[in-house]
C-alpha cells in the first residue's frame, strides 16, 4: 500500500424522509441560507417544496440562486458569491446533482475571496476561508456529496478543471433515494457510467499489496452491474435506487482509494472533451474509458490488472486465454454492458469529428503526462481520442 492519511468530515444522512434533518443541521450555522439549484427539476418533482417547507419550519431566511447549468459555469459561481456578500448569507444549501454541488463549492470559497472565482479553480489562489454548505442530493452519479472536489467550466476560454480544498467538503449531505426516482433514463445511465468510471480510475494504480481495496472496488462494481439492468426496467423501484445511490457515494468518497493512487487520466481527457463540446460528463466517459483500457492493454501497461478486472468483475474465464486476451475480453464485456444500458459508444454519437482532436489532447495533457497508472503523452491521448471517433 502507499502511505496515506485519510479524513472525510462529511456527515452523511441517508434514507427516506431524511430531509427533515435540515431543521437540525442548518440552524447550527446561522439563519440566512442561499438555496442553490439547477434548471428546475426540483420544482417538478416536489423536492423544492419539501426543502423550502423544512427551511421555513426551521425559521431560516431563504435566498435563491437557480439555473446552475449541467457542467457548471464559473460565471454562475461568481454570481452566487456576489449574492452571498450582498445578503450576508450564513450557509449554502445545494439541492441537485454534481453540477449544483460543484457550483456551490466554488460559491462557498469565492464568497470569501477578493479576486476572481476562476483563480481558485486554476490554482492561481488557494481558498483560506469559505462559507459552510450542505447538500440535498437528487441524482446518483458524481460522489460530490461526500468529497471535496468540484469541476467548473470556463466557457470563454473553453477550459474545464477539477479543483478542491479541505474547505470544500460539505458539512452534511442528505441522500433520500426517493428524490432520485424522477431522474430520466439517460441521466440514470450517465450516473451509473460515472460511478463505475470512478472506481476504474482508482482501481488502475501501481500500489502493491492492496487485496482489501481491490475486493472493495470489485464488490461495488459487481453490485452496480447486478442492479443497473433491473433499475432500467423498473426505474421507480426505490430499493434499486437506494443501492445505486449508495454505490455512487462510495465510489468517490475516497474510501476506496486509501492506499492507492488512482490514475484519473480518462477523467482529465473527458473534461477536455466536454470543455470544447459541452457534452454530458459520463457520456464522454462511456466512450473514452474502454478505449483508454484497450490502448493500455495493447501497449502492455500491466495487462494483468485489466485481466484481474475481467475475471473478478465481468466473470471472464481466463482458462486457455493469454493475459491480454482475458483483459480484452473483459473490456468487450464492459462495452456490451454500457451499450445495453443505452450509453453512447462513439464521439460521433455527439457529432464530434476530428476537427479539434489535437486541441483536446493538448488541453488534456497541459504539457505533462496524463494519468498516473499509465502516464500518457499528448500523442497517446490523441490516439485514444481518434480511436473514439
Ligand atoms: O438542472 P436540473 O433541472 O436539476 O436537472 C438535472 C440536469 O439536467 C437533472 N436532474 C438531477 N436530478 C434530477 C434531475 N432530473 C430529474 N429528477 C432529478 N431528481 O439531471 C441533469 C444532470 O445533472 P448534473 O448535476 O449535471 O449531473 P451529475 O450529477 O452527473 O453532475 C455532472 C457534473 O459533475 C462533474 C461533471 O464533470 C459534471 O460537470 N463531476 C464532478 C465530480 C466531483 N465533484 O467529485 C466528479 C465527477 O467525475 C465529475 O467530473
Ligand atoms: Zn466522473
Amino acid at each position: 500500500m502507499n502511505p496515506f492519511t485519510f479524513q472525510n468530515p462529511v456527515k452523511l444522512i441517508f434514507g427516506r424522509g431524511q430531509v427533515e434533518k435540515l431543521k437540525e443541521e442548518l440552524p447550527r450555522y446561522g439563519s440566512k441560507v442561499l438555496l442553490v439549484y439547477g434548471g428546475g427539476s426540483i420544482k417538478r418533482n416536489g423536492v423544492y417544496d419539501d426543502v423550502t417547507r423544512v427551511l421555513r419550519e426551521a425559521g431560516m431566511e431563504i435566498h435563491e440562486l437557480s439555473g446552475v447549468e449541467p457542467n457548471p459555469r464559473v460565471t454562475t459561481s461568481a454570481k452566487g458569491a456576489e449574492i452571498c456578500r450582498e445578503k450576508g448569507i450564513d450557509i449554502l444549501l445545494a439541492v441537485g446533482g454534481g453540477s449544483v454541488i460543484d457550483c456551490t463549492k466554488l460559491i462557498a470559497s469565492a464568497a470569501k475571496y477578493d479576486g476572481e472565482a476562476w483563480d481558485l479553480v486554476t490554482g492561481k489562489a488557494r481558498a483560506t476561508e469559505a462559507l459552510p454548505f450542505g447538500t440535498v442530493l437528487t441524482i446518483a452519479a458524481t460522489g460530490s456529496e461526500m468529497n471535496a472536489g468540484s469541476v467548473i467550466t470556463n466557457v470563454e476560454t473553453q477550459e474545464k478543471y477539477g479543483w478542491g480544498s479541505p474547505l470544500s467538503f460539505p458539512k452534511f449531505s442528505i441522500l433520500d433515494p426517493a428524490y432520485t426516482a424522477s431522474v430520466p433514463e439517460d441521466q440514470t445511465v450517465y450516473g451509473i457510467v460515472d460511478m463505475m468510471s470512478h472506481i476504474f480510475e482508482q482501481y488502475f494504480n501501481n500500489a502493491e499489496n492492496t487485496p482489501v481495496q481491490d475486493e472493495m472496488c470489485e464488490g461495488v462494481l459487481r453490485a452496480i452491474i447486478r442492479t443497473a439492468p433491473e433499475l432500467m426496467k423498473d426505474p421507480g423501484n426505490l430499493e434499486l435506487r437506494e443501492t445505486i445511490m449508495y454505490a455512487g457515494t462510495m465510489a468517490l468518497n475516497k474510501f476506496l482509494e486509501m492506499g492507492y493512487q488512482g490514475d484519473w487520466g480518462t477523467h482529465g481527457i473527458e473534461h477536455a472533451v466536454s470543455a470544447v463540446y459541452d457534452i454530458p460528463h459520463a457520456g464522454g466517459l462511456a466512450i473514452l474509458f474502454p478505449e483508454w483500457m484497450e490502448f493500455n492493454v495493447r501497449k502492455g501497461t500491466r495487462p494483468e490488472r485489466f485481466a484481474q478486472l475481467a475475471v473478478n468483475v465481468f466473470g471472464v474465464d481466463a482458462e486457455g486465454r493469454s493475459t491480454e486476451e482475458t483483459a480484452l475480453e473483459g473490456i468487450g464485456k464492459l462495452r456490451e454492458f454500457w451499450s445495453m444500458l443505452g450509453a453512447p459508444a462513439r464521439l460521433a454519437d455527439y457529432k464530434i469529428d476530428d476537427e479539434h482532436i489535437r486541441l483536446i489532447a493538448e488541453k488534456a495533457s497541459g504539457g505533462g503526462p496524463v494519468g498516473r497508472f499509465a502516464k500518457l503523452d499528448t500523442g497517446e491521448v490523441e490516439a485514444i481520442l481518434r480511436n473514439s471517433l
